[in-house]
């Protein structure tokens, strides 16, 4: 995995936009996975300065949002689809048509979860899936405790993050969160061709150390990206505070295999080579 580590949350915002823009824009990444929560915030204000500065276009672009609350009409203020909308896709040129959303009403949890499996390998697959971290290592909705190779289905929240929800959704009340949501599962995030993972802030740190240092358990949903062989991961200096190889992530960060792709050139050079 890439491991970058930035200042604060707004140098993470600036890194994950560069990251999402070149994939845009080079044709690379026209269909994008989403999260939503306070981590990707910096990155939606990011793409919606970049689109209004012309750096960015999402007039191809197609979304799939990671998940949604059961029990939630989209224009509830407390629906992610409310969130996504306010906070990016109606400040930016993406088609309404190209927006994916898991329906937190339907009638039928099995063939909602069925379509949107089956509306993502219609479009190719996800190109680059963006993803935060909850407290317990979860990624999307996948609690401690769900399969590795799970697609999108229906979880039961922990107690965490009910408590950490409440505060950004629902004015601090956690009587008012819904108990169960609609999720890509954590195989659906590993079928990405790529994937972005952002986090900040201290909290973070115990499950990054785990995500990325840890072994691969269901106990920490996000350590199963280590089985995946193109994953960003994005952190301010506080959610990296645990990790034990923090001099080797910066060994590894960009500008590392320029640094190497000089240095064989050289050494091709002396040895006659070239
Ligand atoms: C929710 C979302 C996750 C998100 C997590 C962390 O549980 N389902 O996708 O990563 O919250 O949110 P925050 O970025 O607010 O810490």
């Amino acid at each position: 995995m890439n491991v970058i580590i930035c200042k604060d949350k707004r140098a993470v915002a600036k890194e994950a936009y560069k990251l999402v823009r070149q994939r845009v824009m080079c044709g690379r990444a026209k269909v994008l996975g989403l999260p939503t929560g306070s981590t990707p915030q910096g990155l939606y204000q990011e793409l919606v300065r970049g689109f209004k500065k012309g750096e960015i276009d999402f007039s191809d672009v197609h979304t799939f949002n990671l998940d949604e609350y059961i029990g939630m009409a989209p224009q509830d203020p407390h629906s992610y689809r409310h969130f996504m909308d306010e906070h990016l896709f109606s400040h930016v040129n993406i088609k309404w048509d190209n927006v994916y959303f898991l329906d937190g009403l339907t009638a039928d949890i099995d063939r909602e979860c069925a379509r949107y499996e089956e509306a993502i390998v219609s479009l190719g697959g996800i190109k680059l899936q963006v993803v935060g971290i909850g407290r317990d290592g979860h990624i999307g909705f996948n609690e401690p405790g769900t399969s590795l190779t799970s697609r999108t289905h229906m979880i039961t929240l922990a107690q965490s993050t009910i408590a950490d929800n409440a505060r950004l959704f629902f004015g601090g009340d956690e009587e008012k969160v819904p108990r169960w949501a609609l999720s890509m599962g954590v195989g659906t995030v590993l079928d990405s061709d790529e994937v972005l993972m952002l986090a900040v802030g201290a909290s973070k740190a115990e499950a990054i150390q785990g995500m990325l240092e840890g072994p691969i358990t269901s106990m920490n949903t996000s350590s199963a990206l280590q089985l995946h062989p193109n994953v960003t991961v994005i952190l301010d200096e506080a959610a990296a505070t645990r990790l034990k190889y923090r001099d080797y992530y910066h060994r590894i960060a960009p500008g590392n295999e320029e640094a190497m792709l000089k240095y064989l050139a050289a050494a091709r050079r002396k040895a006659g080579l070239e």
